[in-house]
């Protein structure tokens, strides 16, 4: 399990921490990160958790293209972050395999569009929704500076897509390294 603490101090400066939709979270001026972390941390102003897990909707010629061009976290020159933890509704948890994969994909086009930023963003995705979080999952992004601007658009154009219907608590945490 990754621990995402909110707190006075941190590996990451936050310079964002905005409820998009739903429930905001409390303000927090820095996020440290423990990986591998045994328990819920108590420390801080809050704490996200969550864990890696394997693919849903990824079909095999989608992961190939993924792995031909992503890149991983801890680049050097990535020095701005984004995390964003996303709850979705009864109504997309109600629904079978294979409709919230034609959402996802037929309907929203996401990994399609999120391989055009790739190798400049590097992502990760957290599930926390089978752990008794708030949030069903926690996405994690990091780019260098000079693809800001990119990282917006791409954020912008997923809020607008039918997959987002179904997103009922959203927190856009943007952060820079210390
Ligand atoms: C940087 C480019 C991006 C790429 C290439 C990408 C790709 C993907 C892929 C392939 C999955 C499916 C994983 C699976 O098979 O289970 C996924 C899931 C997800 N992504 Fe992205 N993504 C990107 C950006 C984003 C952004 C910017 C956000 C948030 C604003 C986001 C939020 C999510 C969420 C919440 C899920 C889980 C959806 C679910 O299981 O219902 N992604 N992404």
């Amino acid at each position: 399990m990754t621990n995402f603490i909110g707190d006075t101090h941190g590996q990451w400066k936050i310079t964002r921490l905005q409820a998009v939709i739903g429930e905001p979270l409390e303000n927090a001026s820095h996020v440290r990160t423990e990986e591998n972390a045994v328990h819920k941390s108590n420390a801080g102003i809050w704490t996200l958790r969550g864990f890696a897990s394997n693919i849903r909707y990824t079909e095999k010629n989608e992961k190939e293209q993924l792995l031909a061009v992503q890149e991983g976290l801890g680049r050097q020159q990535a020095t701005c972050a984004a995390l964003i933890p996303i709850r979705k509704n009864e109504i997309w948890w109600a629904l079978a395999q294979d409709e919230r994969r034609a959402i996802f994909e037929k309907q929203s086009h996401h990994t399609e569009l999120g391989l055009k930023y790739l190798p400049a963003i590097a992502r990760k995705l957290y599930h926390c929704r089978d752990i008794g979080e708030p949030f069903d999952f926690i996405t994690r992004f990091e780019y260098a500076p000079q693809h800001a601007d990119a990282f917006e658009e791409l954020v912008q154009a997923l809020r607008k897509t039918e997959e987002w219907k179904y997103v009922d608590r959203e927190i856009d945490i943007r952060l820079i390294r210390v």
